[in-house]
């Protein structure tokens, strides 16, 4: 099987890969494997022709959950003591929906037995690196890289030892070795050993090579009055230590801002039931809330008619025409992000029937129209409680870009997302878009505009990637997780 290296990938699908892990908590390489494993199971006809694997190879993940993981450990456990506690340990991770596959040292299974685990773990166990059936397609390289975690507990000063050494004469040590996997030790021993220059050496090596400790905590041994630094943290310390690598904590840079969205399109009334609309979802807006409320932000939408559900979270206002959006957004200031996403109707009918119009042999009613309050312009000429930063959405059919550029010049906004919504786009109602986004350089009101064309996206990307600019931009802070 071909592997694939993240870092070789254009810029485009790395931001999108990126974004995409960051925002479920994934690592890179597990939103790969489940994009791929997605894009598998739509697959309507056979892939190829499979030969039936081996008896011994486990099964496809889904297959032996029968649902997607959100991620997988090879848990190794060390001839220590402390081993009955990895028993636990395995429960607690799985109950973090964590796959667990165990390798027992030789040592280890003096003190926990390979049934005992396989049970609590559903998966077969390891424990030879000579075993001809996991070697039939080398066993100990998928238990070291088709998980996301190695967690080593007990960890015991020997193995410890023998990856600060590099060594690799048995399965554990040889898995140790062969990963490109983070590392979780939870070290167990005696404090004498724990103690020893030999094993203060190792330890440091250890760190040094980037491989992370949890513990060991200080207490009473398993030997008869002794105590002190050496006891195994508890399996629900290890199992919180592993779910914080594995699923790290999601920034929230947007965390005490205020922002304004507005979404879809308006409906300017022609008399008690009909109306002018336009082809506007409010997706895009509706996206982009969503991801502004996942950055952390207070998110208040104000929504023209959508056939969407409300974003959670967020404090949406539902109205009808263009006069009703602008009163939203007033009373919705001050705030710090501004995003006019909706697309407001730029007229509406200044004689709106007061009754149903009906049809008369004098013809068909004249329909005089009237320009509409201009949203985005208003919010971006205020004096006060103007929002640092107003992006504007400007929906072309043609000369997307100059008509962009001159929309952000005349509306005084800071930013323009330029999309091109012509029929052919299917843009409109659509889920994915092709975006532009231009500003001036250095933020600078006069200055020189950029424009940042995006790859085509669905309209979550799209989102995900203007809430990381507006986050870069107000709080020069990123939407990435710290690695
Ligand atoms: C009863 C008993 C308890 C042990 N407990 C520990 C321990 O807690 N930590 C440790 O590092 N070694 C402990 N050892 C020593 C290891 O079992 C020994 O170093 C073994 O070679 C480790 O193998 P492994 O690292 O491959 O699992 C213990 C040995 C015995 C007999």
């Amino acid at each position: 099987m071909a592997s694939l290296t993240i870092r070789k990938l254009d810029e485009g699908v790395k931001t999108y890969l990126r974004l995409r892990s960051a925002r479920n908590r994934r690592s890179v390489e597990e939103e790969v494997r489940i994009i791929l494993g997605e894009l598998i199971q739509g697959h309507e006809e056979p892939l190829t022709p499979m030969a039936a694997p081996p008896d011994h190879a486990p099964a496809p993940v889904s297959q032996r959950t029968g649902a997607v993981p959100e991620a997988s450990v090879t848990l190794i456990i060390g001839g220590g003591i402390a081993a009955y506690k990895s028993l636990d340990l395995i429960r607690r991770l799985k109950e973090r929906r964590i796959e667990v596959r165990c390798v027992l040292t030789q040592a280890a299974q003096q003190f926990v037995t390979p049934l005992a685990v396989s049970a609590l773990s559903h998966e077969r166990v390891y424990t030879d690196l000579f075993d001809p059936q996991s070697e039939f397609d080398a066993g100990h390289i998928r238990l070291a890289r088709d998980c996301d975690l190695i967690v080593v507990a007990p960890a015991t000063a020997d193995l410890m030892a023998k990856m600060a050494n590099g060594h690799a004469d048995d399965l554990a040590s040889a898995i140790l070795l062969a990963t490109n996997r983070k590392i979780l030790l939870a070290p167990a021993m005696n404090p004498l050993m724990w103690n020893n220059a030999a094993t203060r050496r190792n330890v440091t090596q250890l760190q040094r090579d980037g491989v992370v400790l949890i513990g060991p905590n200080s207490g009473e041994m398993a030997e008869a009055g002794e105590a002190g630094v050496g006891r195994m943290s508890e399996a629900i310390e290890i199992a919180t230590a592993a779910e914080r690598l594995l699923r790290p904590p999601v920034p929230k840079p947007l965390a005490g801002k205020r922002v304004l969205i507005t979404a879809g399109p308006t409906h300017e009334p022609i008399d008690p039931v009909r109306y002018i609309a336009n082809r506007s979802s409010g997706k895009q807006g509706f996206a982009i809330a969503a991801a502004a409320q996942a950055a952390g932000a207070e998110v208040i939408l104000v929504s023209g008619p959508v056939d969407l559900d409300d974003p959670a979270g967020v404090t949406v206002k539902h109205v009808e025409s263009a006069r009703q959006m602008l009163e939203q957004v007033q009373a919705a200031l001050p705030a710090d992000i501004a995003i006019f996403a909706a697309a407001v109707a730029d007229w509406r009918v200044a004689n709106e029937g007061e009754q149903k119009l009906k049809k008369t042999s004098a013809g068909m009613p004249p329909l005089q129209l009237v320009e509409n309050p201009d949203i985005l312009a208003t919010i971006s000429k205020l004096t006060e409680k103007r929002p640092p930063l107003v992006i504007g959405f400007a929906a072309e059919t043609e000369h997307l870009i100059d008509n962009a550029k001159s929309k952000l010049a005349r509306k005084g906004c800071d930013w323009i997302v330029a999309n091109d919504v012509s029929p052919a786009t299917g843009v409109m109602g659509g889920d994915r878009n092709t975006v532009h986004l231009i500003s001036r350089k250095n933020g600078e009101k006069d200055g020189e505009i950029a424009v940042d064309s995006w790859p085509v996206m669905s309209k979550e990307q799209v989102a995900i990637e203007l809430v990381a600019h507006v986050a870069k931009s107000v709080t020069g802070k990123s939407l990435e997780p710290a690695s």
